[in-house]
């Protein structure tokens, strides 16, 4: 099938292609899992793997952004029935945000009750170092507050309200099973505001200055508009971040973002990573 142009959704396209998947899997995932840049690779440990290509699904996207390998994993990861997106769809690819989000309204079809968002991001907090993790307690939605919200439309009222809340963004209960998995693992959980830009440019300092002021403790290119959509439909979230890079807020800085060291630093804390989220996951099932 060819990759679709579709900027908007209709139930039916949402139906057909959680059809497709049950049709290429008897398993029924529980948890979705959506592995953000350089994390692909947790991706390996899912056991029972029935592996479907974007490209195959019918009305999906597909992956263009480098370090996203655009293949959804459905089979089992620390006895939970999991759903893996290994690479996921970003707005500065030029998709829509309703496309953007359409796995996850695709998932909440097949079973799936909880979202766990992993993401790549940069550090605000000048606490924070390469290699942390941060627990997403909270987001702030620059594309959000501009207009760039993934509900905008008609409401599909099969999945939620037109006006949802979203002060519960990041369910208390996963968030606090988080901290008490990494305490048993001695694994060190920062916590913090992730604020979501469009990109794909890197911010300037000045904009670095501003997200610092404004609450921000990481910075990223993803993950508010998935957890709208899964909150929206009355899915749990857990969000993290991982640090890869500390953004720059000063103009005479002689070093400079690049998606490589993103990339790199991603691998260097897959796992850390997975064993908090195989610790959760065990926790889940
Ligand atoms: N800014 C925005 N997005 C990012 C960054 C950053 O510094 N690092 C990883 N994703």
């Amino acid at each position: 099938m060819q990759p679709n142009n579709e900027s908007s959704y209709t139930m039916a396209a949402y139906d057909e292609a959680a059809s497709y998947i049950r049709w290429h899997t008897p398993l029924e995932p529980r948890v979705g899992l959506i592995l953000g840049s350089g994390l692909s690779s947790m991706a390996d440990q899912v056991e029972d793997a029935h592996i479907i290509p974007y490209q195959d699904i019918p009305h999906f996207p597909t992956s263009t952004a480098p370090g996203h390998v655009g293949r959804l994993i459905i089979g089992v990861l620390a006895g939970a029935p999991v759903c893996v997106m290994q690479g996921r769809f970003h707005y500065y690819e030029g998709y829509s945000l309703q496309q953007v989000t359409a796995p996850v309204r695709v998932m909440k079809l097949l079973g799936v009750e909880t979202l766990i968002l992993t993401n790549a991001a940069g550090g605000l907090n000048p606490d924070f170092a390469v290699g942390d993790l941060m627990l997403i307690e909270d987001h702030i939605n620059f594309p959000g507050m501009a207009g760039h919200n993934p509900l905008r439309g008609p409401n599909l009222e099969e999945f939620g309200t037109r006006f949802p809340s979203a002060n519960r963004t990041y369910t208390k209960r996963l968030r606090t099973l988080a901290d008490e998995v990494a305490e048993r693992q001695g694994i060190e959980l920062r916590h913090g505001v992730y604020a979501a830009v469009a990109g794909p440019s890197f911010e300037t300092p000045a904009e670095i200055r501003m997200l610092r002021m404004l609450g921000g403790d990481a910075v990223g290119m993803s993950t508010v508009h998935e957890a709208l959509v899964a909150r929206h439909a009355d899915m749990e979230v857990l969000g993290v971040s991982t640090i890869t890079n500390q953004a720059i807020d000063s103009l005479d800085a002689v070093d400079e973002p690049t998606h490589k060291e993103v990339l790199e630093a991603g691998k260097i804390v897959v796992p850390k990573l997975s064993r908090l989220l195989l610790g959760i996951l065990a926790d889940l099932a």
